[in-house]
């Protein structure tokens, strides 16, 4: 059992196999939280100690217990207006007027198995050894009753929660504030790891120690945003790769969404985390129940590269739904860099015929391929196929595709129309948009009402016709505004304030009711690049398009920080023309192709356009990424080096479950020049076993590869040396160049 409830002392302790989380209900009902962290047996209530501060009030039963404040009690799920000053769960306003819960323990359920919540994605029991515990308080002004949601997953390491809120009354409650998780941290002090930026520079860390104050991450985009990513981790100021206690909460949400985090007036961290609350307010009527999303906590004593590690597998094999979370996808080339808006059936075919002579799987076309889309400016929501472009439709060279023996994709952005289209024309109303104002216009497109639910039917009618008509073996499923001007013509005006929650509802069914029709389809999220690079969009597609940066340089900055909740099997990342199209930058094809390959691996220019020697790397590179696509997809991902400014190069390291096996790649960022020589220590391999270097692949290096040395003899090298002295790079020269090096164990 992974769940254990002592009637005697009222304490719950979930256990997963490093981890113990604790808590208890107090003698009024409170549930406290006691201790998340490494594992430990035992109860550990003497953790809460009772003192007197001025000014955090007691409770009215405990008037004269001057010791006992709700305001410095750690709790598992902080109530409001009932004399705790800090961050609250919930806000909820009775039909007359009353703020607030006091929110006090009903009754408890263990059972094996885990919880679902409805309408949201949330992590399965793949592994069949998941229990859940649900815990029931009320709040017995309002008659609000919480139940707090804990999915125990022991070989997983992970705990995940969520909450449903149940109206028990006769009369309406109004919830402002309804968060997935609150975790109370009474010691310590921490740093707070949150991942932000902006188009074309997504999730760059940012580490600072959390502050007196409250420190706040969010988006009221609609989207999880390229600004800030709701992943967020709490560690000590020790922490690093390999060492620190790291707490990481991941919210399965893809709308807008907060966590704040609070150090309170006694050094007691608070983080709450869920739904955005700034523009929400849910109406819930008698009887009627809310569900929170998700949120996935992982706690590890031994540092960020592991909780990264416990995140990846986690998210593959239990959250994914799709059947290519682990399995190889194919090597796709995508039209967009290579012809933007400005293609035509035969130029598809020149870049399907030379992709596929170079070893390339699958063709994808992106925009441009419907309605009068011949720029940004028109044809979103028309999803027919743009005869200017492709007088004979799509059926013909889906055929010619699939004849040359490659698989078909087809890019759609189903959220988005054009003012100029036939779906505006026909369906105004479905906008979103406040009455009297002309809506906030971005990249000239609107945003359907998603909350609406005859605008989703009408997605789930196209987009299943497009899936049934032609033979589409992928879909890239773009979104290229944030929305805003939040108000549905479909809802009453006391339910404004549910738009943006059931915009993400809607289009989580839409995503449900396709994936689950068309189960060999394979879905790659993406949102003007990464803005919509979250757990809730990974739930669905497997892959998500990481960046529109495709510069190799400037993405290791991105694809760094993306690995630190996000596995390396769900970044969509391709080898691009140069100069680079939004840097204008040079790097050589074969660092591209590393780069790239510390993700799904594609390539998205036109490869008719490379020299002969080009195009021979290209096919070199398709067969290389396919010997290392398991260990890349599966293996245990390590980041070696920090990307930041200060570093010359970056490395990582893949290492395959059994240790067997390991590939190292890296790439010199900045030139140095009379430097000594990079000796970069390796991670995660056997110490007492014996490795040979396979081989090592030298890329856009100006000294010619015979002069450059391989140390050790015969390649060889202990498991021990490697990890604690280090494996020596080869001298490298020029701009940009990379090195990749697979090393064995010797059997
Ligand atoms: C944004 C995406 O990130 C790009 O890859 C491309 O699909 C464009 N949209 C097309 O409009």
């Amino acid at each position: 059992m992974s769940i254990h409830y002592d009637a005697e002392r009222k304490t719950f302790t979930l256990a997963t196999c490093n981890t113990t989380y604790q808590m208890m209900v107090n003698e009024l009902g409170h549930l406290i939280h006691l201790y998340y962290g490494r594992r430990a047996e035992g109860t550990m209530d003497y953790l809460c100690v009772p003192r007197d501060c001025g000014f955090s009030p007691n409770p009215y039963e405990l008037r004269s217990v001057r010791s006992w404040s709700l305001d410095l009690l750690p709790q598992e799920y902080s109530g409001s207006n009932a004399g705790d000053y800090r961050l609250s769960s919930v806000q909820a306003v009775t039909d007359s007027g009353v703020w607030g819960a006091d929110l006090r323990y009903l009754r408890h359920e263990i059972r094996s198995g885990k919880y679902a919540i409805s309408g949201m994605p949330s992590a399965l029991d793949r592994g069949g050894d998941a229990e859940t515990l649900s815990v029931t308080l009320r709040d017995a002004v309002s008659g609000l009753e919480v139940e707090l949601l804990y999915g125990v997953f022991k070989q997983g390491d992970v705990i995940t929660r969520a909450a449903r809120l149940t109206n028990t009354t006769d009369k309406p409650i109004r919830l402002e504030k309804a968060a997935s998780v609150c975790l109370d941290l009474p010691y310590g002090s921490w740093d707070l790891i949150h991942f932000t930026g902006r188009h074309t520079m997504e999730r760059e860390l940012n580490r600072a120690p959390v502050m007196n104050g409250i420190q706040t991450v969010s988006s009221l985009r609609a989207t999880s945003s390229h600004q800030h990513n709701p992943f967020v981790i709490l560690c000590d100021h020790a922490a690093g790769e390999d060492r620190g206690d790291c707490y990481g909460v991941m919210p399965v949400y893809s709308g807008s969404h907060r966590t704040d985090v609070e150090l309170d007036q006694s050094g007691s961290v608070r983080l709450v985390s869920g739904i955005q609350h700034e523009q929400f307010s849910w109406k819930l009527e008698p009887g009627a129940s809310f569900d929170t999303p998700e949120v996935l906590l992982a706690f590890t004593h031994q540092g960020l590269t592991k909780l990264s590690q416990v995140y990846h597998r986690f998210l593959r094999g239990n959250l994914c739904r799709s059947k290519f979370s682990n399995l190889s996808r194919p090597v796709l080339i995508n039209n967009w860099e290579a012809t933007y808006f400005d293609f035509t059936e035969e130029l598809i075919l020149d870049i399907a015929r030379q992709a596929k002579a170079l070893g390339v799987e699958m063709l994808v076309l992106d925009d441009g391929w419907f309605g009068t889309r011949n720029d940004d400016n028109s044809g979103l929501g028309d999803w027919f196929v743009n005869r200017s472009k492709l007088p004979n439709g799509l059926e013909p060279l889906i055929a010619e595709i699939n004849r040359m023996g490659l698989k078909f994709g087809l890019w759609v952005e189903p959220e988005m129309v054009n003012e100029d289209s036939e779906l505006y024309r026909a369906h105004p109303e479905w906008v979103i948009r406040v009455p009297g104002r002309g809506p906030a216009i971005s990249r000239n497109q609107m945003v359907l009402d998603l909350s609406r639910e005859d605008v989703v039917d009408h997605l789930y009618e196209v987009l299943s016709g497009l899936l049934t008509q032609y033979h589409i073996e992928y879909i890239k499923w773009d979104m290229n505004r944030s929305v805003s001007d939040v108000y549905s013509s479909a809802l009453p005006p006391d339910r404004q304030g549910e738009v943006y929650h059931r915009y993400v509802l809607g289009l989580y069914q839409l995503l449900d009711r396709l994936t689950t029709a068309f189960p060999d389809v394979l879905f790659e999220g993406c949102s003007g690049g990464g803005g919509r690079f979250d757990a809730g969009m990974l739930a669905y597609s497997p892959q998500i398009w990481t960046s529109d940066d495709t510069d190799a340089i400037e993405r290791l900055t991105i694809q760094y920080g993306t690995s630190f909740g996000y596995p390396i099997s769900s970044m969509g990342a391709h080898v691009s023309a140069c100069p680079n199209h939004q840097t204008g930058r040079t790097v050589p094809i074969g660092t591209r192709a590393v780069v790239a390959m510390a993700g799904t691996f594609g390539y998205e220019m036109d490869l008719n356009r490379l020299t002969d020697a080009e195009k021979e790397q290209v096919r070199e590179q398709i067969v290389r990424f396919h010997a290392y696509a398991d260990l890349i997809r599966e293996g245990d991902y390590f980041r070696l080096t920090p990307v930041d400014s200060t570093q010359t190069y970056a490395a990582w390291q893949f290492v395959s479950q059994d240790c067997r096996e390991t590939l190292v790649s890296a790439v010199e960022s900045r030139p140095r020049l009379n430097l000594g020589p990079i000796c970069v220590r390796l991670k995660g391999l056997d110490p007492d076993a014996l490795y040979r270097v396979e081989r090592q692949d030298i890329f856009g290096c100006r000294i010619p590869p015979e002069r450059i040395p391989m140390g050790g003899a015969d390649n060889v090298y202990s498991g021990a040396s490697l990890m604690y002295a280090g494996y020596v790079l080869p001298l490298l020269s020029g701009e940009y160049p990379s090195v990749q090096i697979l090393l064995q164990k010797v059997p």
